[in-house]
């Protein structure tokens, strides 16, 4: 349409309406991106930027978090909970170190093969530090696509998510490697924003939605249907 394709209305609200001054942006540094994403896999925003600091203060690179014996880094994790996080990243550091000669892997399918680091995280990495056309699908970005999509199917199911992967493909943005280094991160960080700022489980703020007029569930008022809930 005249205003573009839904991943270009998503990078364009991005880049006006979404975040920017969180400290693991603005950097294609995949130490701090992995570092971030880790931790925002079960903490939130505000509690994350407590302790992303001090670990990156303490452990400035991924040779230093590789030296560093684990009770050092359990330490610093203190607080944080989920504390297989903490032992993953310090085994992942190692084998980056070890397997990689320190420096990490360029690609998603690689960066999948860490410790800790699931197909969402592995692509929200070469997403924004690479420009990887790759989705991510984490529960924001969930909610996000079973609205717009009025995914019909419960997402506790294994074919579902399958399914949902297959149609968050089918979204991304189209481009050389060159314009995909440039829009990719803000089309990630957009989808991430959307379900974080806009698209929140209670109160959808559809009115400022970029891509609200291809919504299915909003275009039927059913916001709050979507995701579907198990019964069990
Ligand atoms: N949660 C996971 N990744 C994030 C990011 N890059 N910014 C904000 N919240 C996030």
């Amino acid at each position: 349409s005249a205003a573009g394709s839904f991943a270009q209305r998503v990078i364009r609200w991005q880049r006006q309406h979404g975040r920017h001054q969180l400290p693991w942006q603005n950097t294609r540094d995949p130490y701090r991106v992995w570092l971030s994403e880790i931790m925002l896999q079960q903490t939130q925003v505000q509690t994350v930027l407590r302790y992303y600091s001090r670990f990156l203060e303490a452990f400035p690179d991924v040779k230093a978090l590789a030296a560093a014996s684990e009770d050092a880094v359990l330490q610093l994790w203190s607080g944080l909970g989920y504390y297989s996080r903490a032992r993953n990243l310090h085994r992942a550091a190692r084998a980056v170190a070890s397997q990689w000669q320190g420096e990490f892997p360029h690609s998603a399918a690689a960066l999948a093969t860490l410790p800790g680091i699931g197909p969402s995280t592995a692509n929200a990495i070469a997403s924004f530090c690479f420009g990887e056309r790759v989705a991510i699908l984490d529960a924001n970005v969930r909610r996000v696509l079973a609205r717009h999509l009025a995914f019909g199917e419960d997402l506790s199911s294994a074919r579902a998510i399958e399914d949902l992967w297959r149609q968050a493909d089918a979204l991304l943005p189209h481009g050389s490697p060159e314009a995909l280094v440039r829009d990719m991160p803000s089309y990630t960080q957009g989808m991430m924003d959307l379900g974080a700022q806009l698209c929140t489980p209670r109160q959808p703020r559809c009115e400022q939605c970029p891509v609200a007029q291809d919504c299915l569930a909003h275009r039927s008022a059913r916001e709050l249907d979507f995701p579907v809930r198990s019964r069990k």
